[in-house]
């Protein structure tokens, strides 16, 4: 049956982000249950889901009271939808809940399917704002190389990752300029501390808004820590300082938090872990812990009112998807929300913080990690050949993707990232002697392919 299975999958899934050529060869791991922070395979092998899935399912796999939720909906309104003047009761507590966790002045919710269309959903805003405000030509976006922002084809140009544009004609040509990448340990110069590397971004910044014009450029899309590019921690005073460019310039400034947001970083969003005031925050993931897809654009009053006033003159704000503010998705939410709240998430995040960050910061003392780091509760491995110069081995080695291989043999799935890291972002619900047996694992994986490079 599970042999089958596996033919199956080979004859007839197309997998996203996969070599197609390779999964000939390969076929899928193919998980078919799920406990606690514990995934298990088709042959009930045992795995520490330590990237809680995507970087999203944050209160594990065994949250009864998410499946409750979805059951009541389903029997009492399985769908209905929010385009022209309807509503039903979930979505709008979902919107009404996300107002009140997110920060002060952010209070309008448009609620969709995915980060993707967080995203492009998001873009369009910013776009329909500054066509009320007839500003016709402040259409562009500021993006950073090796942010990820979904793969939708606007959401997918603001992206800054090659292997998301390689083969796609996506038109990141008219859309987006990207910038440099706050990753001070790999872009710093030799020397260059963190406050004067932040200095060197924020000079780029200006450097960009004046070759182009601030008339042209709309917004500022960043994640508050780098998810899929690597797990990146911005430098010292980064947002503090590229915020008062921004604004000096009149540029929007979207958060994008669809891994940080909900507790990731030890906030409840990460734009106030790393001190700044987005006017639009983009979420999803853990927004239902993923047990339902749902994404959301939380926007600021000021733009909101914008686009309020337009529609009135337009006769609509026309756009919405058929499945946005789906009931049993909005239910889901709000029940992840509850919990969250009643949990005290951040506070369990940041209870969590202190072993996580000692594990991470005794992980940099092995021969292959060059920088280790995290916070909250996600973080990253760089690895290298060399710790002195900080040298990387070919990509061809495939090293990072070695060592999640090796991670599996151990029980653990974690994830290669480009720059030869590998993140991990485990469930907010890990336990102390689950924390630890994540880095034994890691420790094991390192070991192994250090011993066989
Ligand atoms: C920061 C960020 N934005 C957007 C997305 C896209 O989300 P989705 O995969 O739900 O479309 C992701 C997905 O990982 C993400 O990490």
């Amino acid at each position: 049956m599970t042999r089958n299975l596996h033919q199956l999958d080979q004859q007839h899934v197309i997998h996203p982000y996969t070599n197609l050529a390779a999964h000939r060869e390969s076929g899928p791991l193919m998980l078919c249950r799920g406990e606690g922070v514990y995934v298990f395979d088709d042959e009930d092998n045992r795995f520490i889901e330590g990237m809680a899935g995507l970087w999203c399912a944050s209160l594990g796999y065994s949250e009864t009271r998410l499946a409750e939720a979805a059951a009541r909906q389903f029997a009492t309104l399985p769908f209905s939808h929010l385009f022209a003047h309807r509503a039903t009761p979930p979505a709008i507590e979902l919107a009404a809940a996300l107002a009140d966790m997110t920060p002060p002045g952010l209070n309008r919710v448009f609620t969709v399917n995915s980060g993707s269309e967080a995203v492009d959903a998001a873009i369009k805003m910013v776009w329909f704002y500054n066509n009320a405000l007839n500003r016709p030509d402040k259409k562009t976006f500021l993006a950073r190389n090796r942010a990820y922002h979904g793969v939708t084809v606007a959401a997918g140009s603001l992206t800054g990752l090659p292997y998301v544009h390689n083969g796609f004609d996506l038109p990141r040509g008219t859309m987006v300029h990207h910038l440099s990448t706050p990753h001070h340990y790999r872009y710093a110069e030799p020397g260059e501390s963190e406050e004067a590397f932040t200095d060197r971004l924020v000079e780029e910044l200006r450097a960009t808004i004046e070759r182009e014009g601030a008339e042209t450029i709309a917004a500022f899309i960043a994640e508050p820590v780098m998810g899929a590019g690597g797990v990146l921690i911005p430098p010292v005073g980064y947002f503090e300082k590229m915020q008062a460019v921004l604004r000096e310039n009149d540029i929007l400034c979207i958060s994008d938090e669809v891994i940080n947001g909900f507790g990731r970083t030890g906030e409840l969003f990460g734009c106030s872990r790393f001190g700044f005031q987005p006017d639009i925050i983009t979420c999803a993931k853990q927004l239902s812990s993923a047990y339902i897809p749902i994404g959301a654009v939380v926007a600021a009053d000021h733009v909101y009112n914008a686009l309020e006033e337009y529609s009135g003159a337009l006769g609509m704000f026309g756009t919405g998807n058929t499945y946005g503010g789906h009931p049993v998705a909005s239910a889901v939410a709000l029940e992840t929300l509850k919990i969250y709240a009643e949990r005290d998430i951040v506070g369990m995040v940041r209870a969590r913080e202190p072993q996580f960050l000692a594990r991470l910061a005794a992980l940099s003392e092995h021969p292959l990690v060059g920088d280790a780091r995290g916070v909250g509760l996600i973080g990253a491995v760089e690895l290298v050949k060399d710790k002195a110069t900080r040298e990387q081995y070919p990509p061809e080695q495939k090293v990072a993707a070695q060592v999640a291989a090796a991670c599996v043999n151990h029980g653990l799935i974690l994830r290669p990232t480009p720059g030869d890291a590998v993140a991990m972002c485990p469930p907010l619900i890990i336990s102390e002697s689950e924390l630890d047996a994540l880095f034994d694992a890691l420790t094991a994986a390192l070991d192994d392919v250090a011993a066989r490079l």
